[in-house]
């Protein structure tokens, strides 16, 4: 999609839609004439999402003025910018309408809003239509007509571009069927995309994690005929520094049939996005290498299949991971935090700092949270104020779970080290505990997405399917590290 900047009076704009914002109770000073009747009935309210299409309004150069309700002024910052605008976008789409120019008065015109605007038309641009034989409409330019001359919008402009379009890629590898996204598919994809952004990128087999002792990655693994693979992807900044080095560490299973701890028939297609973690630190990736932030970032996905196959690990079974300590297996369905433990692991071997996972590790943090927060955990305050300031910047909503030292007697087994559940009370938090036993002592944030990576129900402004959390937050929360 062509994107750009203008600056003109609204009336001059010579656009086939004209994108003007209505906020909650305001009437547009311009259109009160012409919609005297429809403000006074209510019909225009500037309810959030609500979209009026208009036609021939006079005093406007354009051929249309869709109307976006905006909700609530005071309630309305980047976050919800970012929203109606998507919704905008995906409104005009579905009426084969292919571009649009928004209307940001003053107080709008700041790189902030530049930024969100330009990302809510990306990703309402985005379908998940790759494999189907008829395409939806697309929009073909967007662009941002602000008022004064703030300096900054071009590179906010930029910069949103590439977020927005890692997000989208990230939200395309996340749909990807099973059969078609395995392992060695997934870290094809990574080759592939390091290749054309710069980035260092080195793939582990088999045999080599058997070298290295990854005992408990190869446990979940084992059931499949799948191989499995380790994506390892490497940005060094410009000045050659190599710590910090900031992990970004996604959960990569291809697909989780719960393996021999089968799961119900009913909705298992929906663990095809059971690589969500995985696809998001390929978006956030790809961006970074693009964005060029002043420290080092590695990526590290361990990818596999969890299937229950003749050779698949059991119930009972107990396995010795890369750190030394032996678990018990005694549910072979919690096998995100089985290649978690082996992934946080080696990433600190080969030098990581810090480390944030994202994982679509347990259905109780959908009991907890529903799909709006992602659940947060960590082993460090300082860690959790820089990604719950970058998370919120990109309006990715967060909450924070606790993590009393308590919880972790949940894992305590009686035949090895630990054992890989915790039982249901408390299931997302013993998950977590399992994981801050192999960051150990490195600053660790693991986010459980289980509830956020994908939509059951389409949004105004977007439809059901891998939603790219939180591809913008991992972002942000390496442009604006600093020491
Ligand atoms: N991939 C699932 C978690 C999940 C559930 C993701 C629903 C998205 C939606 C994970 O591997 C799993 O199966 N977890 C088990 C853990 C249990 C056996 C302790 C779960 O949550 O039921
Ligand atoms: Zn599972
Ligand atoms: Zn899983």
């Amino acid at each position: 999609m062509n994107i750009s900047l203008s600056r003109q009076p609204a009336s001059e704009i010579d656009s086939a839609v004209l994108l003007l914002l209505e906020a909650e109770g305001a009437r547009t000073e311009s259109l009160k004439g012409h919609l005297q009747a429809a403000y006074d009935s209510g019909e225009i309210a500037g309810k959030a999402m609500e979209m009026t299409l208009l036609y021939g309004v006079p005093g406007y150069r354009a051929a249309r003025i869709l109307l976006a309700g905006t909700g609530k002024r005071e309630r309305f910052g980047t976050a919800e910018l970012r929203n109606v605008v998507s919704a905008a976008v995906r409104h005009l789409k579905g009426r084969k309408l292919k571009s649009a120019t928004l209307v940001l008065d003053a107080g709008y015109s700041t790189p902030e809003h530049v930024n969100a605007a330009v990302e809510g038309a990306i990703l309402g641009n985005f379908e998940p239509d790759a494999l189907k034989t008829e395409k939806a409409t697309l929009f073909e330019s967007f662009t941002v007509n602000v008022t004064g001359d703030n300096p900054g919008l071009d590179a906010a402009l930029a910069q949103a571009r590439i977020v927005a379009e890692a997000q989208n890629f990230t939200r395309e590898v996340a749909g990807e069927p099973p059969n078609q996204l395995t392992p060695t598919a997934m870290a094809a994809r990574a080759r592939k995309m390091a290749g054309e952004v710069g980035l260092d990128c080195e793939v582990l087999d088999q045999d080599r994690m058997k070298q290295l002792g990854m005992g408990s990655l190869l446990a979940v693994a084992q059931g499949s005929a799948e191989p499995p693979a380790l994506i390892i992807l490497r940005y060094t900044p410009e000045s050659g520094r190599k710590t910090p080095n900031l992990g970004l560490v996604g959960k990569g299973v291809t697909f989780d049939t719960g393996g021999i701890s089968i799961k119900p028939s009913e909705g298992m297609e929906k663990m095809k996005f059971d690589m969500a973690g995985g696809a998001a630190v390929l978006g956030a990736m790809r961006a970074i290498a693009q964005l060029k932030p002043p420290i080092a970032v590695t990526g590290i996905i361990p990818a596999v299949e969890n299937m229950p196959g003749s050779r698949a690990m059991r119930p009972g079974d107990i396995v010795r991971a890369l750190s030394g300590k032996t678990i018990e297996i005694l549910n072979t369905d919690a096998e995100g935090r089985l290649i978690l433990a082996d992934a946080l692991t080696y990433a600190k071997q080969i030098g990581c700092t810090h480390l944030v996972d994202a994982a679509t590790l347990t259905g109780a943090i959908v009991v907890a949270l529903g799909h709006l927060n992602t659940g947060v955990f960590t082993n460090d305050a300082a860690l959790l104020d820089r990604w719950m300031h970058a998370s919120q910047a990109q309006g990715d909503r967060m909450w924070q779970l606790p993590m009393d030292d308590e919880y972790k007697e949940l894992l305590k087994s009686v035949n090895a080290d630990l054992q890989n559940i915790g039982g249901r009370a408390g299931g997302s938090i013993s998950a977590a505990w399992f994981l801050r036993e192999f960051a150990d002592g490195t600053p660790w944030i693991h986010l459980d997405i289980a509830g956020t990576a994908w939509l059951d129900d389409a949004k105004p402004w977007m439809p059901k399917g891998a939603t790219g959390v939180p591809v913008r937050s991992f972002v942000h929360l390496a442009m604006n590290w600093k020491d």
